[in-house]
């Protein structure tokens, strides 16, 4: 376990979106000690356990109130168990389909750059906020965690100029790329949105592809997810969430000549025996995952 002093006083980490990234994190340390597990993450815990506002979360499935009924670590916890392995699914899947480089945007306490079998050498680009890559830095580093692809980090504001610093940090934009946006889009402004969009196409090569999460519209705070996050954790989700109407992303890139999938969570819950089914007044019902192409031109 990391006790690095210090770790957790790195601001930011422990608020706003940064403490969203601790409880993805929290999700997927309990995840892996869940009976059915998606996603095996022997990292997540840790980097639980060396933030402060985190230091009394649960990190197993058994210390879990409630258990599956708990609607914050039971339900939404199982949601990103479940977008954890898809998302993997769809990473591994694209490099053994040609995918030359990965791209985490929004990567936070993914450790998939740890935990992944990637091709020997494969780059990975993790690009987040600085004080959220430091702190990652600082737990992995006194883990002693190794790498399984060629890791780098990009300390940026996805809101601001981010092609420029990826490509200096050796991004090669005629490989064709692996692109990820997971829980990042929604809490950003719609002209952030629409840039990122924009960047990534100007950015991905032929035969590239790209998987990002949206929620469809403005969400209702009374649900029972978010009145839990709030009471357990004390994150506001719907606070934090930008409050614009949505880009339409899926069609801005199929008007860029895209194909694009959209799928709901739960298409992929009853293909992973996931058991998660819509419910009354469901944070999740709105949620959908585009998984999207770049076509080779013939
Ligand atoms: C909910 S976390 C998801 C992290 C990761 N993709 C995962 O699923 O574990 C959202 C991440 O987006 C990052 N983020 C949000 N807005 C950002 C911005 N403007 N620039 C850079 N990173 C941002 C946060 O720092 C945080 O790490």
């Amino acid at each position: 376990m990391v006790t690095t002093r210090g770790t957790e006083d790195i601001e930011g980490i422990g608020s706003g979106v940064g403490r969203t990234a601790l409880m993805v994190a929290a999700a997927r340390a309990i995840e892996a000690t869940r009976p059915d597990s998606l996603v095996r993450d022997g990292f997540a815990r840790h980097f639980v356990r060396a933030a402060r506002a985190s230091g009394e979360w649960p990190v197993h499935w058994h210390d879990v109130p409630g258990g599956a009924a708990n609607p914050l670590w039971g339900r939404l916890g199982r949601y990103f168990g479940l977008r954890t392995r898809v998302l993997d699914d769809f990473l591994l899947g694209a490099v053994r389909a040609g995918a030359g480089q990965v791209v985490l945007l929004g990567a936070g306490l993914d450790s998939r750059a740890f935990r992944l079998a990637w091709p020997a050498g494969c780059p990975v680009f993790e690009l987040d906020r600085p004080d959220v890559l430091a702190f990652k830095r600082q737990v992995l580093d006194e883990l002693g965690a190794t790498a399984t692809a060629a890791r780098t980090t990009v300390a940026v504001d996805l809101c601001e100029d981010w092609a420029g610093p990826l490509r200096d940090a050796g991004f090669d934009p005629d490989v064709p790329t692996a692109w990820l946006a997971e829980g990042l889009l929604l809490y950003l402004p719609a002209v952030a949105e629409r840039r990122l969009v924009s960047t990534v196409d100007r950015l991905a090569a032929p035969g590239s592809c790209l998987a990002f999460e949206v929620k469809l519209g403005v969400e209702h705070p009374g649900g029972p997810i978010y009145r839990s996050a709030k009471d357990q954790i004390g994150v506001d989700l719907t606070a934090l969430f930008d409050a614009e109407p949505r880009p339409d992303s899926a069609g801005a890139l199929r008007a860029r000549g895209w194909e694009t999938s959209v799928r709901t969570p739960f298409d992929f819950a009853a293909e992973h025996d996931a058991d998660l089914v819509p419910e009354h007044q469901d944070a999740l019902a709105s949620n959908r995952w585009t998984f999207a192409g770049k076509p080779v031109r013939r």
